[in-house]
């Protein structure tokens, strides 16, 4: 398949500073050394026909009809694999080329079935083109003879058809499950005539395939096709926007009939994907026209009354109402709002600006309070900025990385897939994680060290790593002299050399092997470039924030920040937690993190919106929970995000938004938390709305609108509404104009524009006059905050013991089919590969408790306790258990409790003493959530008790 706005000069590029000038059919061409000839006679202008070459893989030879003539060399050699030399002179056309082109496709076409009108590539299909364009008029063959036409079509998967028929065995599709994606599923069985392409023993379900769509994407027939393209046809036009999933922020093209969505295929222009995606971005889109959207705004006075539908005017004045009424009765600090990380920038902005313009308080917050809030700490104290370090594209300059508590392959596949080709070539990897995750061993892919440590001890193992570096002398002083503190960096060494952070007396603590520990820290401290990249299994802990900060300490002492190949890099969880924090989503910081207590940044932005802004913060999520139930909280707007089930301890959160008298969710579906809503206000999706994403390597990407609101109003306009409405306009006709206050008063954004934007593709921040076109590498030439300062970050155990009643421990993460609480996710197609959360065990841990695979069991902390089924695997390490958080009946954080990061009150997820027992039935809370379930479907319009 090739796509409209793709074109597709056949092979890879090359970078090179040497340059080879040759000349094709008479036009000097000048490009990079190691360029193929036909990706320069592309450059001259030349489309030399092809088959078996594309530019996202490397070029292979096998069809033979890229052939052309070079001056002094005899015969035809292929143009993909021949490479340009210096005065090379090249012919891409003549009689004979024409007629052993002819020949080649007369073979193709001669076991091709000639159902062109009626096949769902016809008008974009290379086959069909190059028929044309090598003049192909007959076919001497026949169908009589052997052929494959009769060959079995393969629908197993959800979102795309394999039809052996079609197939010209190009493989291209081969190539592109091992080069781009990294999975190696498909392979050629056979030799000649007989060879065929086959996923796994059976079919594509049931193989190792991911889904990705790559060979999809490669294949130049409708051997492989999309689902959506044999139902609704081909494309008329193409939008190109950005993926709202992942913090990987992938660029795609959504091409369109109409309004409707027909295929999203991976943007080769993407920075951040370059032509990649994953199972979530390319087919799982459906959702934005699921018939469980809500579409109208709804109102009640109680959670157990009927909803009621009514117009966007009187919603907005019911909510505007409600909310000047409790801060008349309760206080100007009683009500506040909660911004999604999987909203836009512009939307994110203008919801901090209520709180803090309209509703005259500081009482905002994240999603990010529950994810990657101690990264915002930990990096802006030891660095200065509260970012990731690098751009993806650094990844291939690094020689040993180390992935801390990230699932990449699962939870960022597309920048997985970058890593493992980077690792392919020969890079080194240490893991550290409690379980055996993908990276630790795939096809072609092995950790040289997996730092399988107990949950919780994360900063136990980072120390000792340091510990190594600094005992064995592996530090870079002189990198350290130049950059860092001194006075900080000698209290920091003495503390991490002493004898207590050593592997040997940690070893008893972590459970990793001493010898492990010096090994991985041998490997990392000597490589020349070396890379961390971390996720959620760093942060979420009761030392998120420390842990951060050691991973900072560690990439300081080994000189690993300020150029390609290394650096410190969260990997954020959803599309736009970069984005939510960058944008003053935090009850302390006004965007551009900076603090509320400074009067400068108060009357900056006091001034730009005719306000006082208060110099206290406001309340975080948590404290917003305790204060609503001590009950001087008593309103909420929020928008994008279901706190109901993706907060911890769900009994305490359901308390507290059922003491309150207004609740507003603004989503898509009715989401846990609109089940203790007054107001509805639905919501639009990424493909409804112009905005801005900014991903983990903060990259600022367009969305763009490729359909009207189904609901009517753009997120960003019922915020604007709201406030006029509680008597504050915000003039807005766009979010560019959002925007453009953004750069006015941020100066990291300072240089941001859609019309840039739209120029570059994308751009990282800090964009200013200092770097008007963005930083791709953060800390140059010196650190942010002026020297890098080491933190001592001692070991501190959690509170979170594991004991008689509770003796394992329970730790969540993510799925790849699935994303977050799974209300997009659950309602596409990639339920075939995850149906349910499930709980994973070690096989000793199951065969002590009598469980077997697939029975149910109660899963009891010291919160609650739920009922999941049972998946056995040695990825486990024995006393950890695992689970998704995906679907809301299965209470993952019914169980979780309410301990939390010191410095930021992120939740620790990761570590929760359990108990686990077989058991034949649910638990008391999820029959609970199933009454309440059914009663609060009830009360929608349309409902029993609506009625
Ligand atoms: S499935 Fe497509 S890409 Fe793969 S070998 Fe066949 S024609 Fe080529
Ligand atoms: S969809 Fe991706 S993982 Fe599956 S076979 Fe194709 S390239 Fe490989
Ligand atoms: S979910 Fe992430 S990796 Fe997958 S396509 Fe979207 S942004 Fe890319
Ligand atoms: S395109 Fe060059 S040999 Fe197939």
């Amino acid at each position: 398949m090739y796509s409209i706005g793709h074109p597709d000069p056949g092979t890879p590029i090359r970078i090179s500073t040497e340059r080879v000038t040759l000349m094709i059919d008479g036009v000097s061409v000048n490009v990079p050394k190691g360029t193929s000839v036909m990706r320069a006679a592309a450059k001259a202008g030349v489309n030399v026909p092809k088959l078996c070459a594309t530019d996202s893989i490397e070029a292979f030879g096998s069809c033979r009809l890229c052939l052309v003539q070079i001056e002094g060399r005899r015969g035809y050699p292929a143009s993909c694999t021949t490479l340009v030399e210096p005065g090379m002179k090249v012919t891409t056309q003549s009689g004979k080329l024409a007629q052993l082109r002819r020949g080649v496709m007369e073979l193709y076409i001669s076991d091709h079935p000639l159902d062109c009108l009626t096949c769902p590539a016809n008008g974009n299909c290379e086959l069909q083109e190059m028929a044309g364009q090598v003049g192909l008029r007959e076919v001497r063959y026949g169908y009589a003879g052997e052929n494959h036409l009769e060959a079995k079509k393969d629908e197993s998967n959800p979102y795309f058809t394999f039809d052996p028929s079609k197939c010209i065995v190009c493989s291209r599709c081969v190539r592109a499950c091992e080069e781009t994606q990294g999975t190696f599923a498909l392979t050629v069985l056979g030799r000649g005539f007989d060879s065929k392409i086959a996923a796994g023993n059976t079919d594509f379900l049931s193989s190792e395939c991911v889904s990705c769509g790559a060979c999809v994407q490669a294949c130049p027939t409708s051997t492989l096709m999309e689902k959506s393209i044999e139902e609704r046809g081909q494309p008329d036009h193409v939008v190109a926007t950005t993926c709202a999933y992942c913090g990987v922020g992938c660029s795609f093209l959504a091409e369109m009939k109409g309004n409707e969505v027909v295929r999203m295929v991976p943007d080769k222009a993407g920075g951040a994907n370059h032509g990649h995606s994953c199972v979530k971005g390319r087919f799982a889109w459906g959702y934005a026209t699921h018939k469980d959207r809500i579409t109208k705004p709804m109102i009640r006075e109680k959670i157990s009354d009927p909803w009621r539908e009514v117009s966007w005017d009187e919603a907005i004045g019911f909510a505007a109402t409600k909310l000047r009424a409790i801060q008349a009765k309760y206080g100007p600090a009683s009500i506040g709002a909660i911004t999604s990380s999987r909203c836009t920038n512009e939307e994110t902005f203008l919801v901090q600006k209520l709180v803090r313009a309209v509703f005259g308080n500081n009482n905002v917050d994240t999603c990010a309070r529950v994810c990657h809030s101690p990264t915002g700490y930990g990096l802006k104290t030891t660095l200065g900025e509260s970012a990731g370090t690098q751009n993806f594209d650094s990844v291939d300059q690094t020689d040993v990385m180390i992935v801390i508590g990230a699932n990449p392959t699962d939870a960022h596949p597309v920048f997985a897939s970058r890593m493992k080709k980077r690792l392919r070539e020969g890079a080194g990897l240490i893991v550290i994680d409690p379980r055996k995750t993908d990276l630790v061993r795939q096809p072609h892919v092995a950790a040289q060290y997996h730092l399988q440590l107990r949950p919780g001890t994360n900063v136990a193992v980072i120390n000792s790593l340091a510990h190594v570096i600094v005992t064995e002398g592996m530090l870079r002083e002189q990198y350290i002299a130049d950059r860092c503190d001194l006075v900080e960096y000698e209290k920091w060494k003495a503390f991490i050399a002493s004898a207590e952070n050593s592997p040997e007396a940690m070893e008893a603590v972590t459970g990793v092997p001493a010898a492990t520990i010096r090994g991985a820290a041998r490997l990392y401290g000597q490589a020349r470039n070396g890379a961390i990249y971390y996720g959620l299994g760093v942060t979420e802990h009761s030392q998120g924030s420390t842990m951060v900060m050691g991973i900072a300490n560690l990439a300081m002492a080994t000189g690993n920040i300020g150029r390609e190949g290394v650096g410190v890099n969260p990997l954020r969880g959803q599309n736009n937690v970069q984005g939510a924090c960058d944008m003053g989503s935090f009850p302390h910081e006004l965007p551009g993190y900076r603090h509320v207590s400074d009067p400068a940044v108060r009357t900056l932005f006091g001034d730009a919106w005719g306000v006082t802004i208060l110099a206290e913060p406001g309340l975080r999520i948590p404290n917003m929970f305790d204060a609503a139930l001590d009950g001087s909280f008593k309103g909420l707007y929020v928008q994008g995000e279901d706190i109901a089930q993706s907060d911890p301890d769900t009994h305490h959160v359901l308390k507290a938004l059922s003491s309150m008298e207004c609740v507003i969710v603004q989503d898509l579906f009715l989401i846990e938390t609109a089940k203790y809503a007054h107001v509805f206000f639905p919501g639009a999706t990424f493909l409804e709305k112009d905005g801005t994403f900014t991903n983990a390597e903060r990259r600022i990407n367009r969305v763009r609108k490729v359909m009207p609101p189904v609901c009517g109003l753009a997120d960003w306009e019922i915020t604007v509404r709201l406030a006029e409405e509680m008597g504050v306009p915000m003039q807005y006709d766009h979010p560019s104009q959002i925007m453009d206050e953004i750069a006015k008063l941020t100066p990291t954004f300072h240089g941001v524009s859609y019309e840039k934007l739209d120029r570059l593709g994308s751009i990282q921040w800090p964009c200013n006059d200092a770097a008007p076109e963005g930083t791709p590498t953060m800390h140059e030439q010196q650190f942010v905050r002026g020297k890098g300062r080491f933190v001592i970050t001692r070991y501190v155990a959690t509170t979170e013991r594991t004991n008689r009643d509770y003796p394992m421990i329970l730790t969540t993460g993510r799925i790849l089919s699935q994303y977050n609480v799974g209300a997009q996710t659950r309602r596409t197609k990639n339920t075939t590969w995850h149906a349910e959360d499930l709980l994973e065990l070690h096989p000793h841990d199951a065969e002590f408790r009598g469980i077997v695979d697939g029975d149910l069991v109660a899963v009891t902390s010291r919160a609650g306790e739920t009922v999941l089924r049972a998946k056995i695997t040695e990825r486990m390490q024995p006393g950890v258990v695992y689970t998704t958080f995906h679907y809301p009946e299965s209470g993952a954080n019914v169980v979780t409790t309410e301990n939390s990061d010191w410095a930021t009150n992120c939740p620790e997820y990761k570590v929760t003493a359990v108990q686990v027992r077989k058991t034949n039935q649910r638990s008391a809370w999820q029959y609970e959530f199933d009454e309440n379930l059914q009663e609060q479907v009830s009360l929608l319009p349309g409902g029993d008790a609506a009625e």
